[in-house]
């Protein structure tokens, strides 16, 4: 193996942009970009697994997609997610990972919530990974909904109002969309733009970002092992300044 496993990140969270373009220089219609983008979807979540990951999660669908984008390809991307959740099941025994979500499902089809319930719960055991889709997810929304369940509990008593400078980011992390996820150690967006797009701000203060031009549905193993390289190089201060003697000491450039 290329990387040792304390140099691999936990958690590696992705946007995955590019498949529209995918299709279009491909002169495809959007749906095949899509279809596309579920295949790296596989390749990446198992390649993954294979290097130790512990967590992963794909930026699926955001609020704004679900919101602006033509009903008839919303309407596609729940039947691919359908179908997805149905013919990864496999792939997530095998692999010994469990899938979850984040984001409001409520408005998705009944088939679609029966199917992401299905594997949910068939994956639930699994402890090699976690397989993270965010789906109709913002995290502004998710930082909004945080601070009314966070409020609704200090008007039940449940939090002493008299006490709200106990409120920590530990604390207040516990009211996020879910509870259990690490700060990504690396985000990694495709297609080439600089922005983060209402994705996990919260969670990726300290995250390493990695922006690479490779559309999604192109982007294949080595390119991961590419933002691993880069990923390893850096040395990760989390606003410290860092003397050079007490990292070579460490015998790592990362995760002080
Ligand atoms: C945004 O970029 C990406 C999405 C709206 C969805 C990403 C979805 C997949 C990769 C499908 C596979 C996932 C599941 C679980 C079924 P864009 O594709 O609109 O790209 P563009 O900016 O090039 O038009």
């Amino acid at each position: 193996m290329k990387f040792s496993p304390e140099q691999i990140p936990a958690h590696i969270a992705f946007i995955m942009d590019g498949n529209g373009r995918w299709a279009r220089s491909r002169s495809f219609l959007r749906q095949r970009g899509y279809e596309e983008g579920a295949v790296s979807l596989r390749r990446i979540t198992t390649h993954c697994r294979e290097l130790g990951v512990r967590e992963t999660t794909f930026f699926a669908l955001s609020t704004e997609n679900y919101l602006r984008r033509p009903r008839r390809e919303i309407s596609f991307l729940m039947k691919l997610l359908k179908t997805y959740l149905v013919k990864e099941r496999a792939m997530l025994m095998d692999n010994n990972i469990r899938l979850t979500t984040i984001g409001d499902i409520s408005s998705f089809p009944s088939d679609v919530l029966d199917a992401l319930h299905e594997t949910r719960t068939l994956s639930a055991g699994n402890d090699g990974m976690v397989m993270r889709l965010a789906l109709n997810y913002g995290s502004r929304q998710e930082i909004i909904n945080a601070v009314r369940a966070l409020c609704a509990d200090v008007r039940e008593g449940r939090l002493d109002p008299d006490r709200i400078e106990d409120i920590s980011e530990d604390v207040f992390s516990a009211y996020l969309a879910d509870p259990q996820m690490k700060d990504p150690d690396l985000v990694i967006r495709t297609a080439g733009e600089y922005r983060l797009s209402n994705f996990l701000l919260w969670q990726s203060s300290y995250s390493e970002l990695w922006i690479t031009d490779e559309l999604w549905p192109d982007f294949e193993v080595e390119h991961l092992e590419e933002a691993l390289d880069a990923y390893v190089r850096r040395d990760r201060k989390y606003g410290a300044v860092v003397d050079s003697t007490s990292r070579e000491a460490s015998g790592n450039s990362g995760g002080i």
